[in-house]
């Protein structure tokens, strides 16, 4: 079983570059089928889920050919059976994308209940409510989702929550629907105006992405092209909340600092230095961390995918921080971990009452989603002692290279891996 043993007191110095953007390529690589021909995707992060859905394109007939480490060539000419098994789909959420994506290619589709980080009850209705406006049947049965249409007709959509995924499997089918589609109260993440211009530069009519109202003229054919993916706004997050947390001096580079802001403005706050360059940003933390009080909301609020890294760091504030969930019903299992190192924290439903402690010190920990093993790894390197993460595979989902990367920041941190205590016992 692997883990990660980290040592604690670090003070992270240097650079750090940040890779293409996760929740940007897992909905670009299922829209590359939208083509039926050649796309080369460039910065795409190379990391588990990437991976997964690439087997699942090739499950499906397409080719996968990967030019280097971050570029992949996809030909999606000979897609054949729309069908996204179980074994496949359930190894991440997003694998929900090729509903969206065969549905506007071949008019139908099944695809397996998807899997993803568990913060309790995940619902599809909105997915589903944008499905049926078209005239698309949708059904559920034996754990598959199954959309098939006649003909798609573009329709006038009002979602009734802000989803992320909704906006992007609805913009996934609508693009080759007949007409115009009128999509409101939609979700404007950077992955969003990401994944519009690369269905955009396959040759889709969609405008207004990053606005609450995205308007979409339906195109019969669309073509393979070559696209480069934004740099991930949350794993630049991660590494900037990790410097402040360490009273480190780090530069993030290959940002976009705009898609930063919401950060930026609470770090400054805790009493970090913050400063921009066109690509780049510098944090310098020398002054005790001050508390903050954050609440988590759609893009351009403070993002969701924030909420445990900022956490992790305020267990170690001069007073009290209030930390809401303003978008998930259940997103603090990793808590119960983070008291195990000494930290003052009271959950009661969707809020958080961290008091700031003067130490921590390390214990054995379990990554209980992606985000959550990031704010481990960050309490790790504020921690008295040396401490072990096991159930990394959580983490390794979404960031690329976090050994080399965080090692290049003068953290000593190794993957370890031991005979499984279970295996152990049962040999
Ligand atoms: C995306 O998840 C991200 N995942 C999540 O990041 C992120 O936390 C989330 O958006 C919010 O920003 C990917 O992009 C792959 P939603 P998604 O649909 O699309 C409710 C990470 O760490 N809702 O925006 O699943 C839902 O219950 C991951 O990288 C409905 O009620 O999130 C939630 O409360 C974790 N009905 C809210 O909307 C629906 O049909 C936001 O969910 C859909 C959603």
């Amino acid at each position: 079983m692997e883990r990660y043993l980290i040592k604690g007191l670090s003070n992270l110095q240097g650079e750090v570059t940040i890779s293409g953007a996760k929740n940007a390529a897992v909905a670009i690589i299922p829209a590359t089928i939208l083509a039926r021909g050649r796309c080369i995707i460039e910065n795409v992060p190379n990391i588990s889920d990437t991976a997964a859905l690439f087997k699942i394109l090739e499950s499906l007939g397409a080719s996968v050919k990967m030019l280097d480490r971050n570029t992949v060539e996809i030909d999606t000419s000979d897609i054949g059976e729309p069908v996204v098994p179980h074994d496949l789909a359930r190894m991440l959420r997003a694998s929900y994308y090729f509903l969206g994506a065969l549905l506007g290619s071949c008019r139908r589709a099944s695809v397996s209940m998807p899997g993803g980080c568990d913060f309790g009850v995940r619902p599809i209705d909105q997915h589903i409510k944008g499905f049926e406006a078209f005239g698309t049947n949708v059904s559920v049965d034996y754990g598959m989702i199954n959309v098939s249409a006649e003909r798609l007709t573009g329709a006038h959509i009002y979602f009734d929550v802000v989803s992320v995924g909704a906006t992007i499997n609805v913009m996934l089918a609508a693009v080759r629907a007949k007409g115009v589609t009128v999509l409101e109260n939609v979700a404007k993440e950077p992955h969003i105006v990401d994944l519009a211009n690369f269905l955009n530069s396959m040759g889709a009519d969609v405008r207004g992405a990053g606005t609450d109202v995205i308007k979409i003229h339906g195109v019969d054919i669309m073509h393979g092209s070559t696209y480069s993916i934004i740099p991930d706004q949350i794993e630049a997050g991660t590494y900037m909340v990790a410097a402040a947390a360490t009273g480190g001096d780090v530069l993030v580079k290959n940002v976009i600092p705009k898609h930063l802001e919401s950060i930026i403005e609470k770090l400054e706050r805790t009493g970090a230095e913050i400063t921009e360059y066109d690509d780049s940003v510098r944090i310098i933390r020398k002054k005790p961390i001050e508390p903050v009080n954050i609440k988590t909301m759609p893009h351009p609020g403070f993002p969701t995918d924030m909420q445990a890294q900022m956490t992790a760091m305020l267990m170690m504030s001069t007073g009290t921080s209030i930390i809401t969930e303003g978008v998930w019903d259940n997103r603090f299992r990793y808590v119960d971990e983070l008291l195990r190192m000494g930290a003052n924290i009271k959950v009661d439903g969707k809020v958080a009452v961290v008091q700031g402690v003067q130490e921590l010190t390390a214990a054995p920990l379990k990554a209980t989603d992606l985000r959550g093993g990031a704010a481990m790894i960050i309490a790790a390197l504020m921690a008295k002692g040396d401490t072990q993460i096991s159930d990394i595979y959580h983490i390794e989902r979404g960031y690329e290279n976090i050994l080399e990367k965080f090692r290049g920041l003068g953290a000593q941190i190794e993957k370890i891996s031991e005979p499984d205590p279970v295996s152990a016992q049962s040999a």
